[in-house]
């Protein structure tokens, strides 16, 4: 029996060494490195012709019930591929319940939107086109309009092999979407041996960030996020707060719970949280520094932090040494047709 015991605990030892590699290597990949090579989803490669369709769709003001309206109304390249609206302002001058993120790498988070409820570039980039606050249109209708149109007409051909199809609209706004990628930051050049933009300030608030004010906890790996969902509080000092990640799971511990979202360009594109509550980076350090808003499922990480006004300076030079080289991509040119026209501004405004 005792021989028994003590096999066990050889065996249990053993199979605990053999998983240490294993722990050692997921530490490694939560640190805050470098990003990976974009990840390209394998029934959905890049192609050139794709990519040039898919600036086109995301440019286009047609897609709109009015021609009004394109994701890039709000998902500007001059604003950080974002906008500052403190929430956002669709068709007919309506206006959303929350902050546009932006679509800056959207292509390495894994779930889209603050409640991640697309699991995918592909499943989000529908959902504001018939969203009735946002462009107000409907998928078939979208479809009828684009296959009146010659030039989507044979580019979906070239590209898809077929017309105009919602699968194909979502494929190349999403392809489109994988090249907006942002170029490396002071902290990444910093990384790679390079400090000629590196500052002591942004040092210090880097062994905050991954110390005392433990936010690399959450905001960890190369997109400064765990890929996850927790509960801050945000909007629980107002009425009817939004029950975030609940909405898809249905599971009470996700109340209140929303999606960490990246740090990286982070200075680019204020105000801060889903509720676009915060307008500063340093109003976001206070609020962490206050243990976020108290609520039945706020996340045991909340606590307040007693920083010293240095303190709280350095973490914002260290978030603003994320900030990239951001890409500029020219307003394409559309191809006309029957309709409304296409604004040739793109939607911007
Ligand atoms: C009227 C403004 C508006 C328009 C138009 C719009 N969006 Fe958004 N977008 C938002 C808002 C607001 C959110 C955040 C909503 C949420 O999380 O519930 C968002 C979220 C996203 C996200 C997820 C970002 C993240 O951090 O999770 C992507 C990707 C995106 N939009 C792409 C698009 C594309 C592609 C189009 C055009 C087909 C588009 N958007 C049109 C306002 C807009
Ligand atoms: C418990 C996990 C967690 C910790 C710890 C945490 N964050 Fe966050 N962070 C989040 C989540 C989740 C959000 C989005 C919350 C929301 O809007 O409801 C967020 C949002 C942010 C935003 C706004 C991003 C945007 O796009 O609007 C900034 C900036 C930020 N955090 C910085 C920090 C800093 C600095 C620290 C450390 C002082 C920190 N975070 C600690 C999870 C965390």
């Amino acid at each position: 029996m005792r021989r028994l015991v003590l096999l066990m605990i050889v065996l249990v030892g053993l199979a605990l060494m053999l998983q240490q590699p294993k722990l050692l290597a997921q530490g490694q990949f939560m640190a805050n490195t470098l990003m990976p090579p974009v990840p390209i989803p394998a029934d959905n490669p890049q192609t050139d012709a794709k990519i040039r369709l898919g600036a086109q769709l995301y440019f286009d003001t047609r897609l709109s019930a009015d021609s009004t309206i394109s994701c890039a109304t709000c998902h500007d390249p001059r604003t950080g591929w974002a906008n500052h609206g403190k929430t956002d302002t669709g068709i007919a001058g309506q206006v959303g319940g929350r902050n546009s993120g932006t679509i800056i790498n959207s292509a390495y988070m894994r779930y889209q939107f603050w409640d991640g409820r697309a699991p995918s570039l592909e499943a989000q980039a529908l959902g504001p086109i018939h969203n009735p606050i946002e462009m107000g249109e409907t998928l078939e209708n979208v479809v009828v309009k684009l296959n009146a149109i010659p030039g989507y007409v044979e580019q979906f051909q070239e590209v898809f092999g077929t017309d105009v199809t919602t699968d194909g609209i979502a494929k190349a706004i999403a392809s489109f979407e994988r090249t907006i990628i942002s170029g490396p930051s002071p902290y990444d050049l910093h990384l790679m041996g390079d400090d000629s933009q590196w500052t002591s300030a942004a040092e210090r608030g880097r062994d905050l960030f991954n110390g005392k004010a433990h936010c690399s906890t959450c905001h960890s790996g190369p997109m400064f996020s765990d890929q996850s969902f927790h509960n801050l509080g945000v909007g629980f000092d107002g009425e009817n707060p939004n029950s975030g990640r609940f909405n898809e799971t249905n599971d009470p511990a996700d109340f209140g719970r929303f999606k960490t979202p990246t740090l990286r360009n982070i200075a680019l594109t204020y105000p801060y949280l889903h509720t676009g509550s915060e307008q500063t980076l340093m109003d976001v350090v206070d609020f962490y520094n206050r243990g976020g808003i108290q609520n039945d499922n706020l996340d045991l990480l909340m606590f307040p932090l007693a920083l010293t006004q240095q303190e709280k300076e350095d973490l914002v030079a260290f978030m603003e040494s994320l900030t990239g080289t951001i890409p500029e991509v020219p307003i394409p040119t559309f191809p006309e047709g029957p309709g409304l026209p296409a604004d040739p501004g793109g939607g911007l405004r």
